[in-house]
């Protein structure tokens, strides 16, 4: 099929990439040149397991035109939908795409479907979106199709994701949206979830606040686990030998970071308040997790003298296989240590380049010289943490590397 992808972030451009290595024609649109370029050189502009291979395996075009999506019998929008102060999620990107398809599907007079992939709240594509593209004089449902089709793949395992989803969700505006979004993925597996816009939409947002849920809730029983001197992770490990609950997303630790979960679940927040309903599971869920985020600053506290000290990052990203720093855990510790008076030295295998715009003062260095700090903090578990000696150091661990167990100081932030 002919197929546009306006977004090529995360989402967009492995969306892309994945339909043109399944033999689709895709073009990637784009409003940042330097991810144009980046695509048409064939190289992503962040770093994704594969990604890199995949790009030069496919044939992909990439533009900063819209006009050029006028031959798409599909037409994506995969841009970003970040939140504002009060957790309300900001539907510009969305509009300003569909604002985009609206000129296009003007000069059009054949059929072809919009498909809403970014995380929007509940409403968003029967109230913001199809009226946008009914500016364009044609009509949702009679001249050009609907459907929104949340994506769930985590970042560092996207293509694998993508192309192996645990369930496909197809939201459409009328049946004939859904069949035609449907041939695209014929050969897929999945479990197939036939619904309209609004509930395909409350589908992702609740699936990724039940994810931060279950974070929160190991962090609370860690939290308690650790005053009473008991082991979280042999808790956790127990408790995931029931089906009901599930072994994954049990790691009890600093909590959740990345461009997701915490926005969703602001956005499903601010959704409820906006309707009348205070949703005081989820205000606790965000809570904790900030709270979480601070504690291993305050354990340290109790072992060293924060102002004037040395303190070292193990590392930067939000997890592991990632550059990403949107919403990292990192972010507030190394705010929370500078504002006590204390210098940081970081290490990250991916992300230090990102970090330093939003942190110059720090310094940047290799993990070895971290380690030759007054205290370590371990903020991600990269799998090369693990080889680390930690002899002789004071470490806070907040994400369990047995390894750093050999420390002359050490503690888990809930163990
Ligand atoms: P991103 O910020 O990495 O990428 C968005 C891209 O859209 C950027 O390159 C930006 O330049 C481009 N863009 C913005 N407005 C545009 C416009 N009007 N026309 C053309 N391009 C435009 O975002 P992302 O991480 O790929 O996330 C996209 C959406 O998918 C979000 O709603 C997010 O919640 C959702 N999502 C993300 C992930 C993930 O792992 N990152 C997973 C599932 C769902
Ligand atoms: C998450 C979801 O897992 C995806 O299904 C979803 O598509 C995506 O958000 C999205 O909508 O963007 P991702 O943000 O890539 O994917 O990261 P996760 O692997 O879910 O991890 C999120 C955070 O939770 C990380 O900071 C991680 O360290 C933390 N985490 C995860 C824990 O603290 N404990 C755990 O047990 C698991």
């Amino acid at each position: 099929m002919k197929i546009s992808v306006i977004g090529a972030g995360y989402v967009g451009l492995v969306t892309g990439a994945c339909l043109a290595r399944l033999g689709n024609q895709v073009l990637l649109v784009d409003t940042d040149c330097g991810r144009v370029e980046a695509v048409r050189g064939k190289k992503a502009s962040f770093y994704e397991e594969g990604l890199d291979e995949l790009l030069a395996s496919v044939e992909l075009e990439a533009s900063g035109d819209c006009r050029r999506m006028k031959e798409s019998q599909l037409i994506f929008i995969c841009v970003g939908t970040p939140c504002n102060h009060d957790g309300g999620m900001v539907l510009e990107q969305v509009a300003a795409a569909a604002h985009d398809i609206s000129d296009v599907l003007r000069e059009r007079d054949d059929y072809c479907v919009v498909v809403v992939k970014s995380t929007v709240p509940p409403g968003t594509t029967e109230s913001i979106v199809i009226p946008i593209l009914e500016k364009s004089g044609r009509r949702a449902g009679r001249d050009f199709g609907v459907c929104m089709a949340p994506e769930f793949l985590r970042e560092g395992k996207a293509i694998y994701d993508f192309l192996n989803p645990m369930r496909l969700v197809i939201g459409e505006r009328d049946r004939r949206s859904g069949d035609t979004l449907l041939e695209l993925f014929s050969d897929f597996k999945a479990p197939l979830v036939r619904t309209n816009l609004r509930t395909a939409e409350m589908i992702k947002l609740a699936a990724n606040v039940f994810l931060a849920t279950k974070i929160s809730y190991i962090n609370e029983v860690g939290n308690i686990c650790k005053k009473l001197d008991i082991d979280t992770y042999e808790v956790a490990r127990v408790l995931g030998y029931d089906g009901r609950i599930g072994s994954q997303f049990l790691n009890a630790g600093l909590g959740f970071g990345g461009s997701c979960l915490p926005k969703d679940l602001r956005a499903l927040i601010a959704c409820a308040r906006e309707r009348g309903y205070e949703p005081h599971v989820l205000e606790e869920v965000l809570r904790l997790n900030e709270a979480q985020a601070l504690k291993p600053v305050e354990l340290l506290g109790k072992h060293i003298r924060l102002q004037g000290a040395t303190v070292g990052l193990l590392s930067l990203a939000f997890k592991p296989e990632t550059d990403d720093i949107r919403d990292s855990r990192a972010v507030a510790i190394a705010a929370a240590l500078l504002n006590e008076g204390a210098a940081i030295k970081a290490y990250d295998p991916m992300a230090m380049g990102s970090f330093k715009k939003l942190f110059p003062q720090i310094t940047y260095t290799m993990a070895d010289d971290v380690l030759d700090s007054d205290a370590v903090i371990i903020v991600t578990e990269w799998p090369e943490f693990s080889r680390l000696d930690y002899r002789g150091r004071i470490v806070i661990d907040g994400r369990r590397v047995e390894k750093a167990r050999e420390a002359r100081i050490y503690e888990g932030v809930c163990w």
